[in-house]
């Protein structure tokens, strides 16, 4: 016989805020840190508490924010607060909508959209502190936290024997609640029942005029309804972001979060504070991460790689100790014991075969590059294929645009490709031939054939004596001549 789990609770994460303090165009919740929006982040550590329902209050800019849920948790409910008056109001929209569509829970856990370092650690300790009590479940826990500088927040106010009497917001505080240091998170969990009642009785009696969610603990706790404060142990994770400087602050602790575990796994990372990793980069362990290291998207790194210094990658995968030197590449497949950079950019659909080799001033794109193939200096392959074993000479372009559309070339092979050789796609060159330093092959080249495709050169004797007379140049060609008569005859 199989039990079934008791149903989880109703998340529901307010996102309506315009986020004036931003001063963005962008809905405060899209702004992203290690690769995730904070409502991303937020509903990363919500699933945690597998949530029957997850809604999410949406407002200001909410076709981008809806737009964004459709694309990272297409299973979240959006709920329109058409005009944002207050947080409270925007729980009470939140309910009547939950009702309307039958979405039931006993209990409600209530989150902002704004804080990104939350972990479902402390969502989970939160629920077992609601849970856990003789009497049963609270009505409502709120969660709290102690801080140094508590200014912005809303205080905790006990009564006389310690339990939770209400919150009061930093605008409506006398001098003497500024002054405690406990604040409210803007966490909770409620009991969905005497939470809907409390919701229709809140005033606009404050400082904003808004209805404050806050409220809700003050009447509960009149009405004797048992409500607790349940403290988080890390300051950090509660830290609601209203301001670019906070988002800083945020990304910069979440930085140090993400090095540190990837550090306790074995990947060596010399620079933390140079380095950024985004929440979806998979690291092996004795991976070598070098100062100025960023890691964004969906990266892989294979054991033994090292990166940096001074390299960006995003959504690549990179193989067994390959070396990636101040390069800068997205969408890039490097496969193993590879050798990329210092100063190479690999596009989209760049593909390094195993013991390949993109050295200094290289660009790629859309092009496969075979196994021990090297492309070493100031070259751009563009939409092309290289075979195994074949060497691109310094400054080789391929010319794969004529102005209108792109177009392939193959290369074979073991090829040869002397320098500043142009490849006019589209063309093929045969495995095992060569060419010409400075050609410009238009026409393909056969297996084992050397291609020339440049004019013959012609030396026009005296040329400088009698065009250029009187400059240096004439000088010490005519002290050559003197020197070494006829050499150049
Ligand atoms: C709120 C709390 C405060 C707490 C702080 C923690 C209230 C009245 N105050 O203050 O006690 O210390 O969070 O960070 O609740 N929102 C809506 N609709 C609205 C208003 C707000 O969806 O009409 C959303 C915002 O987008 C945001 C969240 O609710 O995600 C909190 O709103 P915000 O204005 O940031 O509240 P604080 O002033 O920070
Ligand atoms: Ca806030």
């Amino acid at each position: 016989m199989t039990t079934r789990a008791a149903a989880g609770p109703a998340v529901v994460i307010l996102a309506a805020g315009e986020g004036t303090r931003m001063r963005s165009r962008t809905p405060k919740v899209l702004h992203a840190i290690a690769g995730r929006s904070m409502l991303g982040h937020v509903i990363e550590a919500a699933s945690a508490l597998e949530p029957e329902h997850l809604i999410v209050v949406v407002g200001h800019g909410r076709e981008q924010v809806v737009e964004h849920l459709a694309e990272i948790a297409p299973w979240a409910i959006p709920v329109v607060q058409n005009e944002q008056r207050g947080t409270g109001h925007a729980l009470r929209v939140a309910l009547e909508t939950m009702t309307e569509r039958n979405l039931v829970t006993s209990e409600i856990v209530v989150l902002s959209g704004d804080t990104p370092l939350l972990t479902d650690a402390t969502l989970v300790g939160l629920m077992a502190d609601h849970a856990a009590s003789r009497s049963g479940a609270a009505a409502a826990t709120v969660l709290t936290v102690r801080l140094s500088d508590p200014s912005g927040y809303g205080r905790v106010i006990r009564a006389a024997d310690g339990t939770l009497a209400r919150i009061v917001e930093d605008r409506d505080a006398t001098a003497d609640e500024a002054a405690v240091d406990e604040i409210n998170t803007g966490m909770y969990v409620f009991q969905a029942e005497p939470l809907r009642s409390m919701l229709g009785r809140i005033s606009t009696n404050n400082a904003q005029g808004e209805e404050y969610l806050t409220e809700v603990v003050a009447l509960m706790c009149q009405d004797g309804l048992d409500v607790r404060a349940s403290q988080a142990a890390n300051a950090d994770e509660v830290m609601g972001v209203n301001d670019r400087a906070q988002l800083a602050q945020a990304a910069a602790l979440l930085r140090d979060r993400i090095n540190g575990d990837w550090l306790r796994a074995g990947v060596w990372i010399l620079d933390p504070t140079s380095t950024w990793i985004d929440v979806d980069v998979d690291l092996a362990p004795d991976v070598t991460l070098l100062p100025g290291t960023h890691l964004r998207g969906p990266t892989s790194i294979a054991t033994g790689a090292k990166v940096g210094p001074g390299t960006t990658l995003i959504s690549c995968e990179v193989g067994e100790r390959s070396e990636l030197i101040h390069t800068w590449a997205e969408l890039a497949v490097v496969g193993s014991d590879c050798s990329v950079g210092p100063f190479t950019y690999l596009r989209p659909g760049t593909q390094l075969g195993d013991g390949a080799k993109a050295g200094a001033y290289v660009e790629i794109k859309n092009s496969t590059v075979g196994a021990d193939a090297k492309v070493p200096h100031l070259s751009y392959v563009g939409d092309a294929e290289i075979g195994e074993g074949t060497n691109i000479g310094a400054a080789t372009v391929f010319v794969n645009y004529d102005g209108v559309a792109k177009h392939r070339t193959v290369i074979g092979r073991h090829v040869r490709i002397g320098s500043d050789t142009m490849l006019v796609a589209p063309v093929e060159v045969g495995d095992g031939a060569y060419t010409a330093a400075g050609s410009v092959i238009t026409e393909d080249v056969p297996p084992g054939a050397m291609a020339v495709a440049r004019g013959k050169q012609r030396n026009v004797l005296g040329w400088v004596a009698r065009r250029r007379a009187g400059t240096t140049s004439a000088q010490v060609a005519e002290e050559a001549e003197r020197n070494a008569p006829g050499r150049d005859a």
